[in-house]
C-alpha cells in the first residue's frame, strides 16, 4: 500500500466551481458485492465560467463503466481519468452527463459510501463519502434536485432515499424498485440511501400551518419495543423547532434510520437521518439515563440541521462550524427546556444550570485541551489535510460557545430576530460564518447605535483559551468597587509556527459577574443603567475597568456567571471564598464552579504530596465545604451530584505544569476514599433517601436521583466502608434498570472483594450478549476499571465478541482504556503506548476516521512529565513511520510530532 501524499487546503484558496448542477439522476442497481451507479446529470457552465473550463468530478474507489454527453458515449480523448478524478473536456454549455459506475459496499470497511452492515445497505456522505458512490462535484456548494432509483433483491424489501416516495413496482426479474424525489435542492453531503430488511414505528403529526407529516423510525426487526423515545422525541423536537424559532418541517416525511456500523453519532441527511443504534435503541431494562438524555439530544441536533445545515447550508468544509455550532447551540437548549419543562422557576433554573454544568465539563474536557495542543484550531480553520480531521470539539463545541455568546450579546428576543434575518437572506444557499454573523450584526447595531460585531469576528479567526485575569479595588472611603479585566491569549498550534510576527488581537468577551457580601448576599449592580444581581460587561479591548458605586466592604466576586465565554479566569481567591460562594453564590453555575475550584486546589495538592512522596492528607476545610453541600436542604438531587462531583483527570491535567496521570488519578482516588469516610453518614443517608422504587422514568428528577445515590455509593465504596458492598450487591440484584446496574457493577468491580463482582461480570455477559449496545457497556466497564492493565485489555481483545470492525466495539474497549484508563494507559513502562500505536495502525487499515480520533489520544505528549513524554514520542514516531499510513493518520501524528 501506497502512502497518500498530504495536501494541504486553505481557505483563502475558495473558488466557485464553473458548473451548476440542477438536476441528478441516480439509478442503483444494488448487490454487496458489486453495485452499479447509474448518475445522470444536467451540467451548465456558469456565465461567468471560461469556455474550457473542464467539469472535474471527484471519485475515490470507483470503477468506471462508461461516460457520456448528451447521450453519446464519449471518446477515450473526450475525458480524462486519474486516481482521484475525471476530467471532461469540450461540453456544450447545457449538457446532460452520464456516468455509469461499479463500487463493492461489502468490502467497504471504511463505513463512508456505499457499505453493508447486519446484511442491509447503508450510506455515509458526509464529509466526502459521495465520491465513492459516484464521480461527483463533492462539495456542498453544488446544490442539486435529485431523483433516486433503487432496485434490489427481495431480501431487502424496505429501500428508502431522501424526500418523497414517487412510485414503487416489483420488476418482471423479481426485484424491487423504487423512486424517491427530493423537491429541495442539496449538496451531494445530504444524500442518504437505505436498503433492507427493517421495521419501524411511526406517527402522524400535523405541523404548525396544518400540514399532516409522517414521522418513522426504522431498526432491525425485533428491537421495535426500543424506538418509543426516539420518536416520541422527534416530535419533541419538531414542535420546539416551531415554538422557539418558528421553524417547521419542510417535508411530508420525515425518517430515522438505527444502524450498528458507524463512525459517528448521527448525520443529518435530508429527510433520511441514519443514526448510531447507540443513539436511536432505548428501553428500561439496557439504557442508561445517559443513554436517554443522549438520544433525545441527537435525535433534536439532527433534526434542527433540517434550517441549520440542509436549507442554508455551507460554502465549503472551513465553514463547518456554521452548521455545527449553531445546530449544537440549539440541541444544548432544546435539552435545557425539556429539562426544566413544567417546573416552578426555582426548579427549572436548577434543571437549566444542571445542563449548563454538563456542557462545560464536556467542553472543558475535551476542546481546551485541543485548543492548547497541536491540533489547536479556530472554529473556522484556515487550513486542513484532511477534513474528517475537523469534526472536532472545537467545531462543534467550542462553536457552540460562539453562538452562544452571540445569543447573550443580542438576548433571546435579539437573537430570534438575527435568525430570523440569516434565514431571510440566506435560505437556499451555501453560505460562509461571516454571513451568519453579518444577519446578527444587523440586529446588534440597532440594539448598540455605534457598536458592531467587528471585534467579536476573531473569534472565528483565531485558535487558543483566552485567559481572563480579574482584579478587584475596593475603596471603602468611597463605597466603590472598582473591576479591571485584563485579556490574553498567546499564539497556540499553528498560529506559533507563524513565527514572532503573528500578533493575536482582542477578543469580544461578554463576561457576567456578581458581587457578594461576606455573609453571602447578593449585591445589587448598577450597571447598564438598571440595578442588577448579574452585570454583562463587555470586554472588547486589551483590558477595561468598571465601576459599581455603592459597596459598603470588600466585596466576594462571582465571576463569568453562566459561562458567559469559553475563556480561563484568572482570580485568586482565598479558600475561604470560594466556600462562601460554593455554599451561597446566587448563580447556581458560578456555585459549582466555587466548590470545583476548591476541590482542584485539594487534588492537585495531593498529587503534589505523591509525586514527592509525601503521605496524603485532605483539607478539614474542604471535607467541610463538601459536607455543607452534601446536606443542603434546599438543592435538589441532579444539581448536588454535579456539585459533589469531583473534577475529571482531563480537566485537572490541564492545571499541572507536567502533566502526571498516575498520580492524579491516585490523589484524586484518595479524595473520593476519604469523603466517604469523613462523610459516611451523610452520604448513606443520600443513598437511602434517593431510591427511586416503581416504574422506571428517564426524567431529569429520579434520573437525578440516581446520579446522587449512585455517587454517594461510590464514595463508600472507595472508602471500603463497612457494608457498602452489601449496599451494591443488593443494588446489582435488584436492580429495576440499567442505570442502577451499571452503576453497582461498576464499583463492584473497581472496588469489591470476593467472587462477586467476577460471577456479576461473567452473568451480565451472558445476560446481554445478544444486545450489542449493552455488550459494548461491559467491554467498556472493564476497560475503564482501576485494575485493567494492558494485558487485561489484550485479553478483552481476544473474546469472541470483541472486533475492531465495528467502531462502537472499538470505541468501548480501545478507546476506554487509551482514554480513561489513566494507570493502565500511561504505566511507566510505556507498554500503554505500544499498545495504542499497535491499535492506531491495525484501525487505520479497516477504517482511517477513527483510527485518526485514536490517533489523538497522544496530542498533547509534550505537556507530560518526562518519564512519559519519552516513550509517548517514540510511539508517535512509529506510527508516523509507518508505510502505507492514511492521510488522516498522518494529518494527526505529524502535527503532534511537529
Ligand atoms: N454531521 C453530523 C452531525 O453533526 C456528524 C457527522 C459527520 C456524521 C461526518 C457522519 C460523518 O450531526
Ligand atoms: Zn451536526
Amino acid at each position: 500500500m501506497r502512502t497518500d501524499t498530504p495536501i494541504t487546503v486553505y481557505r483563502k484558496d475558495y473558488q466557485p466551481y464553473p458548473y451548476d448542477i440542477p438536476e441528478v439522476a441516480l439509478a442503483f442497481d444494488l448487490a454487496p458485492d458489486a453495485t452499479e451507479v447509474r448518475c445522470t446529470m444536467h451540467v451548465q457552465r456558469k456565465s461567468g465560467a471560461s469556455a474550457d473550463a473542464a467539469l472535474i468530478l471527484d471519485g475515490e474507489d470507483l470503477e468506471l463503466v462508461s461516460v457520456g454527453v448528451n447521450g453519446k458515449a464519449l471518446a477515450a480523448d473526450g475525458y480524462h481519468l486519474s486516481d482521484h478524478s475525471l476530467a471532461i473536456y469540450g461540453l456544450p454549455q447545457d449538457a446532460t452527463v452520464e456516468i455509469v459506475s461499479r463500487c463493492k459496499p461489502s468490502a467497504n470497511s471504511t463505513l463512508m459510501g456505499l457499505y453493508v452492515s447486519g446484511g442491509n445497505f447503508f450510506t455515509q456522505c458526509e464529509a466526502e463519502g459521495f465520491r465513492r458512490i459516484t464521480w461527483f462535484a463533492d462539495r456542498p456548494d453544488v446544490m442539486s434536485r435529485y431523483r433516486v432509483t433503487l432496485r434490489a433483491q427481495p431480501q431487502y424489501p424496505v429501500l428508502l432515499s431522501n424526500g418523497n416516495l414517487m412510485a414503487s413496482r416489483q420488476l418482471p426479474d423479481g426485484r424491487n424498485e423504487v423512486e424517491w424525489e427530493d423537491p429541495f435542492p442539496k449538496p451531494c453531503y445530504l444524500f442518504a440511501l437505505v436498503a433492507g430488511n427493517l421495521t419501524h414505528r411511526e406517527t402522524t403529526v400535523k405541523t404548525a400551518s396544518g400540514r399532516d407529516v409522517l414521522l418513522q423510525v426504522y431498526s432491525d426487526p425485533g428491537s421495535e419495543t426500543k424506538t418509543e423515545w426516539a420518536l416520541d422525541s422527534l416530535v419533541r423536537a419538531l414542535r420546539w423547532d416551531e415554538t422557539r424559532f418558528g421553524l417547521e418541517l419542510d417535508l411530508d416525511r420525515f425518517m430515522i434510520v438505527a444502524v450498528h456500523d458507524f463512525n459517528m453519532g448521527a448525520m443529518e441527511n435530508k429527510g433520511l437521518n441514519i443514526f448510531n443504534a447507540a443513539y436511536v435503541l432505548a428501553d428500561a431494562d439496557s439504557a442508561t439515563d445517559a443513554n436517554y438524555e443522549g438520544i433525545e439530544s441527537v435525535i433534536g441536533h439532527e433534526y434542527f440541521h433540517n434550517w441549520t445545515g440542509n436549507r442554508v447550508t455551507c460554502r465549503d468544509w472551513f465553514q463547518l462550524s456554521l452548521k455545527e455550532g449553531l445546530t449544537v447551540f440549539r440541541d444544548q437548549e432544546f435539552s435545557a427546556d425539556m429539562m426544566a419543562h413544567g417546573m416552578d422557576e426555582a426548579a427549572a433554573a436548577s434543571a437549566r444550570a444542571v445542563k449548563r454544568i454538563d456542557d462545560v465539563v464536556a467542553l472543558r474536557a475535551a476542546q481546551f485541551p485541543e485548543d492548547a495542543g497541536p491540533m489547536a484550531h479556530p472554529i473556522r480553520p484556515e487550513s486542513y489535510q484532511e477534513i474528517g480531521n475537523f469534526y472536532t470539539a472545537t467545531v462543534y463545541e467550542k462553536g457552540a460557545e460562539v453562538i452562544r455568546m452571540q445569543h447573550t450579546l443580542l438576548g433571546e428576543a435579539g437573537f430570534r430576530a438575527g435568525m430570523d434575518e440569516y434565514f431571510r437572506r440566506h435560505d437556499g444557499q451555501a453560505v460562509t460564518c461571516d454571513d451568519f454573523v453579518a444577519a446578527m450584526e444587523s440586529v446588534y447595531v440597532r440594539q448598540h447605535p455605534g457598536r458592531d460585531l467587528s471585534v467579536f469576528r476573531r473569534w472565528y479567526r483565531q485558535a487558543g483559551t483566552p485567559r481572563v485575569t480579574v482584579r478587584l479595588d475596593h475603596d471603602a472611603a468611597a463605597r466603590r468597587c472598582t473591576v479591571t479585566l485584563t485579556q490574553d491569549c498567546l499564539p497556540v498550534g499553528v498560529e506559533r509556527k507563524a513565527g514572532a510576527d503573528y500578533v493575536k488581537a482582542p477578543y469580544h468577551i461578554p463576561f457576567a459577574i456578581g458581587l457578594l457580601d461576606k455573609d453571602g448576599r447578593a449585591l445589587p449592580l448598577r450597571h447598564d443603567g438598571a440595578a442588577k444581581e448579574t452585570a454583562l460587561l463587555e470586554l472588547t479591548t486589551q483590558s477595561q475597568q468598571w465601576v459599581f458605586e455603592d459597596i459598603a466592604d470588600r466585596p466576594v466576586p462571582s465571576l463569568l456567571r453562566d459561562f458567559s465565554a469559553p475563556v480561563i479566569v484568572d482570580y485568586d481567591w482565598t479558600d475561604e471564598e470560594l466556600a462562601l460562594l460554593s455554599a451561597h453564590d446566587t448563580n447556581p453555575f458560578a456555585r459549582w464552579e466555587a466548590g470545583q475550584e476548591l476541590a482542584t486546589r485539594q487534588i492537585l495538592a495531593l498529587a503534589e504530596a505523591r509525586q514527592a512522596g509525601r503521605t496524603l492528607h485532605a483539607d478539614a476545610a474542604f471535607i467541610e465545604a463538601w459536607r455543607a453541600l452534601l446536606t443542603d436542604p434546599v438543592i435538589d438531587a441532579a444539581y448536588r451530584a454535579r456539585a459533589l462531583a469531583l473534577p475529571s483527570e482531563k480537566t485537572l491535567a490541564e492545571r499541572m505544569q507536567a502533566v502526571d496521570p498516575p498520580a492524579l488519578a491516585v490523589a484524586r482516588d484518595f479524595l473520593r476514599a476519604e469523603l466517604g469516610r469523613q462523610l459516611a453518614a451523610e452520604f448513606r443517608q443520600a443513598f437511602e433517601q434517593n431510591q427511586t422504587p416503581g416504574e422506571y422514568s428517564p426524567a431529569p428528577v429520579p434520573a437525578g436521583m440516581r446520579a446522587l445515590k449512585n455517587l454517594a455509593l461510590g464514595h463508600l465504596m472507595a472508602a471500603g466502608e463497612h457494608d457498602a458492598q452489601r449496599l451494591a450487591e443488593q443494588q446489582y440484584d435488584r436492580a429495576g434498570n440499567m442505570t442502577d446496574s451499571i452503576a453497582a457493577l461498576s464499583v463492584l468491580i473497581n472496588y469489591g472483594q470476593g467472587d462477586f463482582p467476577q460471577e456479576a461480570l461473567a452473568a451480565f455477559y451472558d445476560k446481554w450478549r445478544d444486545n450489542p449496545l449493552v455488550v459494548d457497556k461491559w467491554f467498556a466497564l472493564q476497560a475503564a476499571a482501576r485494575s485493567t492493565t494492558v494485558q487485561t485489555a489484550r485479553e478483552l481483545m481476544t473474546h469472541p465478541a470483541f472486533t475492531l470492525r465495528n467502531p462502537n466495539r472499538a470505541r468501548a474497549l480501545i478507546f476506554q482504556f487509551c482514554l480513561n484508563n489513566a494507570r493502565g494507559m500511561h504505566h511507566p513502562d510505556g507498554s500503554g503506548y505500544t499498545f495504542w500505536a499497535e491499535q492506531v495502525l491495525a484501525l487505520d487499515a479497516l477504517n482511517p476516521e477513527i483510527a485518526a480520533r485514536l490517533a489523538r489520544a497522544l496530542d498533547n505528549w509534550s505537556r507530560f512529565v518526562p518519564a512519559l513524554r519519552t516513550p509517548m514520542q517514540a510511539a508517535l514516531q512509529q506510527v508516523r513511520a509507518h508505510e502505507g499510513l492514511s492521510r488522516n493518520v498522518q494529518e494527526i501524528v505529524s502535527k503532534a510530532l511537529e
